[in-house]
């Protein structure tokens, strides 16, 4: 599946609607939202109020990503707020089985449940969640910041991702986060990636290109 999810935290909110019907009539179907808290990663970005306001202007799918060290104390409001999918990290739980718990409460909400993880934390961490979730979402980058360098590493664990779902005939999507463009795009999907996540690529200059050059 091809899909591209622009990411919000590159949008210019001066031009939010404009920006946002721009990726939709380039082909975009899916919207990355950003969300961070100071805490589990370094930066601030937005909440449940600012999705609500672009969920109503926009037909993309809401595609939000937890990077909040309490991402299940904050389900009620983004589902209500007009999320789609939620991806969660796996670091934020001590205990695996209530990560699989929060896992099985978004689906049960009708909600596609995806889990991410760092790049330098182990992939294992994951793996007892891969015959649950919706997404499965590769970290490119170290979350916090949009505009950083692809970390080609991170193709191998697209790849140990894509082995696993054919041996198991899981249905996950591969979704893959941080320093996409034209060129490392390619790479990812051929490694065996579904959805690119782009923000600074999509949004700092010929928006349709961008969004067309991904797909
Ligand atoms: C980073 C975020 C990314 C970010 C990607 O923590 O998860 O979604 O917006 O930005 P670019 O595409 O600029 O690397
Ligand atoms: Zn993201």
């Amino acid at each position: 599946m091809k899909i591209v999810s622009p990411s919000v935290l590159s949008l210019d909110f001066s031009e939010m609607k404009t920006q946002l019907k721009r990726v939709e009539v380039a082909g975009a179907k899916w919207l990355h939202f950003d969300v961070m808290d100071g805490h589990f990663v370094p930066n601030i970005s937005f909440g449940p109020g600012i999705l609500k306001q672009v969920d109503h202007v926009s037909d993309l799918l809401m595609d939000v990503h937890l990077m909040i060290s309490d991402p299940v104390q904050y389900f009620d409001a983004f589902i209500d707020a007009g999320a789609d999918a939620i991806t969660i990290h796996a670091e934020c739980f001590d205990d695996v089985m209530d990560g699989i718990a929060a896992v099985k409460d978004l689906k049960k909400r009708g909600v596609k449940a995806g889990i991410t993880l760092k790049p330098g934390t182990d992939i294992s961490l994951i793996v007892p969640y891969l015959k649950h979730v919706d997404i499965v979402l590769v970290m490119s980058v170290e979350p916090g910041f949009g505009g950083q360098a692809f970390m080609p590493e991170m193709l191998e664990r697209i790849k140990e991702v894509d082995a696993f779902r054919q041996s198991n005939n899981y249905e996950y999507l591969i979704s893959v986060d941080g320093g996409i463009n034209d060129e490392t795009g390619i790479r990812a999907r051929s490694a065996g990636a579904d959805i690119l996540v782009a923000g600074s690529y999509v949004f700092s200059d010929d928006i349709e290109k961008a969004v067309i050059s991904l797909l």
